[in-house]
């Protein structure tokens, strides 16, 4: 893995998001996958800067998000496709049959787990896929386990990732649902490239096992070692070992 190291959150996120538009200018129908949570505000906010500044236009661009909640309509201010539109659809306008989403209203969350994989696959497959990290070393939400899921799935959340989120629902743990839909490992893996973001001392332990630990499913994020092309982002406090 190669690892960048910057001495802030604001400088991680202006970096990544540099080397984002630098691929969009080379490939206009770039396919990213991308995150959510509080890590990536940076990222976004420099993305949005960047892509005004360096007129890039992001017309052609494809993207998947990791992952949803269950039972948290799209229209839904917590929803996370709410905090994209936010954060980056909105503000750079991308046409909405460009944007990936996995909709954890659905009928049938076992055929929404299915029809995303193949809009992926129908995509082309992720080109560049963003990560933030959680602390119990989770990627999306593949959360450690005896055992991980391959493919995209309907997963149960940790009382400690329930509790990271708690901020989105109004600092209300109990209003965190309990499960949600996310990207399977496979999945991530599958991505051509992968730019792993960590911010804050929380992260550091999660960081260090990941890149010189076993790979574990206790340790979901240790599987990218078996990735050819991870580039990690870290500021000062995740660097720390
Ligand atoms: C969210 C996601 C999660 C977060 C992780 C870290 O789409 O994929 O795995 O990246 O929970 O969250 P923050 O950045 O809030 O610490």
């Amino acid at each position: 893995m190669i690892t960048h190291v910057f001495p802030t959150p604001q400088a991680v996120g202006t970096a990544l998001a540099a080397t984002v538009v630098d691929a969009i200018v080379e490939r206009p129908s770039l396919v990213l996958g991308l995150p959510t949570g509080r890590t990536p505000l940076p990222f976004y906010d420099a993305l949005r800067r960047e892509s005004v500044r360096r007129a890039v236009s992001w017309r052609e661009v494809r993207t998947f998000n990791l992952d949803e909640f269950v039972g948290v309509p799209p229209t839904d201010a917590e929803s996370y496709r709410a905090y994209m539109t936010r954060e980056l659809f909105g503000p750079l306008g991308l046409p909405a049959a460009h944007i990936g989403f996995l909709d954890g209203t659905a009928p049938d969350l076992e055929r929404e787990c299915e029809r995303y994989e193949e809009a992926i696959r129908a995509a082309g497959g992720i080109d560049l896929m963003i990560l933030g990290i959680g602390a119990n070393g989770h990627i999306g939400f593949n959360e450690p386990a005896a055992g991980l899921q391959a493919r995209t799935h309907r997963a149960r959340l940790e009382p400690e990732t329930r509790a990271s989120n708690a901020a989105q629902f109004g600092g209300d743990v109990a209003r965190v649902p309990r499960e949600a839909l996310s990207m399977g490992m496979a999945t991530i893996c599958q991505a051509r490239a992968v730019a792993l973001m960590a911010t804050g001392a929380g992260k550091a332990a999660a960081v260090r096992g990941m890149r010189d630990g076993a790979i574990t499913a206790a340790l979901p994020a240790s599987f990218l070692q078996l990735h050819p092309s991870v580039t990690l982002w870290l500021d000062a406090a995740a660097a720390t070992s």
